[in-house]
């Protein structure tokens, strides 16, 4: 009697179970209206035709010619949308901006942005509105910015002395891009935790790795409901090593610098680390600000501000050596007004209005984030005639519209001067130039970023002369990205700097 009991009961659940499923094929769903997109292969989706290219941005700008400024992709089982004009650049930051308020986290982002509760990958809510709140009022203002000035004034002046000592007659030459990153990374430790750090090498290197690890497209991270790509998949495990190094590294730092802020020491209160214990201390935030929430807030900031800082840096020395008419009018420029100074200060960047159009060029022809960061489409809608559903990520490919010849003459050409006369800003409201992003996810950091490239950049211009290496002319500088998501260069710059004005010892 029991058994027959079972048998009744599994019997009518695989009725009900059949019966649902010819519902949901009976009812059938409202047709969408995707936008267009290459054909696709089973499993893979379209990843076939983004391998064609060296990298992903170039592959996608190719592919938008054919189909379009919204452009469908499937990247493994991710429904991928591809923005490639200001117009649509424009619907998805500013006519839809909430709808597209949230990143997309795939598996190796999720696991070091401790599963998107930071502000770069949070996704949109009140947790992440009054993190980016404090991030912009508190860590990132131009007054906040302003206070770290002696910091780059110490940096530069320093870097500027070791490339001097290197720059004698007969010697090698220098690889420009390992130097420039390490300035930055000094220079942004300094502005993070207030003063030198004993674990920099250590953090950056385990930094690095984890970076790495987000620059390219992974099997767990294209396969996110597969269990098996999950086990397969190496990044996130090794992502998730490098958050935990991190961590310990952090939270130590962090420890160190309680200690001394309880113990009234004055520089403490310094570095953005300074600000958010006091803040912790005053009990100051909506958002209680515990240990957690600073260690994310820290991460956040080196990961958002240091690498791409230091490549728009690479980027303008590479494209003033590769282009010397340039290069002579940026000199001339920062000599002219800095005439017979040793010392140099941020009030000297004053005027210098040449070295402001060379830093714009260079984020237009190479966005340190081609692609921005991902968004992640919130509700399904409609945007230009098409139907965005629910869940899609989305790619804006500013790197494509910055150099797209319908808005940009000799779009490929670095030439500075094409930002004297018109008004076009990285503000986030020129459609065409959006290297900081647009909208509620755009960069807040922009000041800081820029703050850090100036004064680095007008110095390399005032104090030293740039030769290639024997044989090498301009033209065969390499202007190359690096595979992968990132803008970086591809290869260092290796230049011989020949000092014209010795720094102050
Ligand atoms: C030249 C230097 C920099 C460039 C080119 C840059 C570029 C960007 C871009 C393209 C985004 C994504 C915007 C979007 O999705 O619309 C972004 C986001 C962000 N950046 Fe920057 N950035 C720079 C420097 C910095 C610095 C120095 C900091 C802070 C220390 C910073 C902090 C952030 C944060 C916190 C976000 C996430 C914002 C959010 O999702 O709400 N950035 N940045």
């Amino acid at each position: 009697m029991e058994d027959n009991k079972v048998l009744l009961a599994v019997a009518l659940a695989v009725l009900l179970a059949v019966l649902s499923k010819l519902k949901s094929r009976l009812v059938a769903k409202p047709k969408l209206k995707l936008p267009p997109g290459p054909w696709t292969l089973p499993l893979i989706g379209s990843l076939h035709h983004l391998v064609t290219s060296p990298s992903i941005y170039r592959a996608m700008r190719g592919l938008s010619h054919k189909y379009g400024p919204l452009m469908m992709l499937r990247l493994g089982e991710v429904p991928t949308l591809v923005v490639s004009s200001p117009e649509a650049a424009e619907a998805i930051t500013k006519t839809h901006d909430i709808t597209f308020a949230d990143r997309h986290l795939n598996a190796t982002i999720a696991v070091l942005t401790f599963d998107g509760t930071d502000i770069v990958f949070g996704s949109y809510g009140e947790r992440w509105r009054q993190l980016r709140k404090i991030s912009v009022l508190e860590l990132l203002s131009v007054a906040r910015v302003q206070s770290f000035r002696r910091i780059r004034e110490e940096e530069v002046a320093r870097f500027v002395q070791s490339l001097a000592a290197s720059a004698g007659a007969g010697a090698a030459p220098v690889n420009l891009t390992k130097m420039i990153s390490k300035l930055i990374n000094d220079t942004f430790v300094r502005e993070s935790v207030g003063g030198r750090c004993k674990y920099q090498d250590e953090y950056l290197e385990a930094f690095d790795t984890a970076v790495r690890q987000t620059s390219v497209l992974t099997v767990a991270d294209l396969f996110p409901s597969s269990r098996l790509m999950q086990v397969l998949g190496s990044a996130p495990r090794k992502a998730l090593a490098c958050r935990k190094r991190i961590e310990r590294i952090l939270e130590q730092i962090i420890q160190e610098k309680k200690e001394a802020f309880d113990s009234g020491d004055e520089t403490a209160h310094e570095g953005l680390l300074g600000v958010l214990l006091k803040l912790q201390k005053d009990r100051s935030t909506p958002t209680p600000l515990t240990n957690d929430t600073i260690l994310t807030i820290m991460f956040d900031m080196f990961g958002a501000g240091s690498d791409t800082s230091s490549t728009t840096l690479n980027w303008c020395m590479t494209e003033l050596v590769r282009s010397p008419a340039a290069m002579a009018k940026a000199q001339a420029d920062v000599r002219e007004a800095w005439k017979g100074k040793t010392m140099i200060t941020e009030d000297d960047l004053e005027g210098l209005s040449y070295l402001k159009l060379v830093i714009k060029e260079a984020l237009r022809l190479h966005c340190p984030l081609p692609l921005l960061l991902p968004r992640q489409c919130r509700e399904t809608c409609q945007v230009m005639g098409y139907d965005i559903p629910k869940g899609t990520s989305v790619f804006i490919n500013a790197w494509a519209i910055c150099r797209d010849p319908k808005y940009w003459d000799d779009a490929e050409e670095f030439k500075p001067e094409r930002f004297e006369k018109n008004n076009i800003d990285y503000k986030g409201t020129n459609y065409e130039f959006l290297p900081f992003g647009s909208g509620r996810r755009m960069c807040p950091g922009a000041n800081l970023g820029i703050a850090n490239v100036e004064l680095a950049l007008a110095s390399l211009l005032y104090h030293f002369d740039w030769k290639l290496p024997d044989g090498m002319e301009p033209k065969d500088v390499d202007v190359w990205e690096a595979s992968g998501l990132i803008g970086k260069k591809n290869t260092g710059l290796i230049v011989h700097p020949v000092t014209r004005v010795a720094p102050a010892s």
